[in-house]
């Protein structure tokens, strides 16, 4: 398996704008902090670089996502089964392949949940979410308006998915991302 730093390297290749190379290593931190929670510490390090590649494709192929996204991890030799959790996380959107394992859901409840808490951040005057509160996530989270391009059905769906209340998803990504704020 290639290392956290070789996958950060093969984003980069594909990726030049630091938003994206940015929401990668934030889903990546938050999918480890999963793992950890979940009892699944030992794949913890599987669990980050696959939320580091997630959206490899996404800069360059906008159009092909999680369809270009295959090749070019076929390319750099990493495994099919980090190719099968990638592509799963456009399921319903652009592929045609369910989450199945635990770290899959995850990362589909958590990639869009991801850019809502980061865009809510943003809003404070500390530019940080390791001053905010659940109940303020909420708001945001009900608000059409704001960050409109945050699927709230994907989240919705992705709670669903794994089985959890959506407030609880929501606590949990936002106390993920507390963790390396
Ligand atoms: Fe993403």
């Amino acid at each position: 398996m290639i290392t956290r730093a070789e996958a950060i390297d093969l984003l980069k290749k594909y990726n030049k704008e630091e938003f994206h190379i940015e929401h990668g290593i934030t889903v990546g931190k938050t999918l480890r902090y999963f793992a950890e929670r979940l009892g699944f510490g030992n794949e913890a390090d599987y669990w980050e670089i696959v939320g580091i590649l997630h959206d490899i494709d996404f800069e360059l192929w906008p159009e092909e996502h999680c369809i270009k996204a295959p090749e070019l991890l076929k390319d750099a030799g990493i495994s099919d089964d980090m190719i099968h959790a990638v592509v799963s996380h456009g399921y319903g959107l652009c592929s045609d392949v369910k989450p199945e394992l635990t770290m899959e859901k995850v990362l589909f409840a958590c990639d869009e949940l991801t850019g809502l808490i980061g865009a809510a951040a943003l809003m404070r005057p500390s530019k940080s979410c390791a001053d905010m509160e659940l109940k303020s996530l909420k708001k945001k989270f009900k608000d059409k308006r704001f960050a409109a391009g945050c699927d709230r059905d994907v989240i919705r769906q992705g709670a669903e998915m794994l089985n959890m209340e959506l407030d609880d998803l929501l606590q949990q990504t936002l106390d993920a991302m507390k963790s390396f704020a």
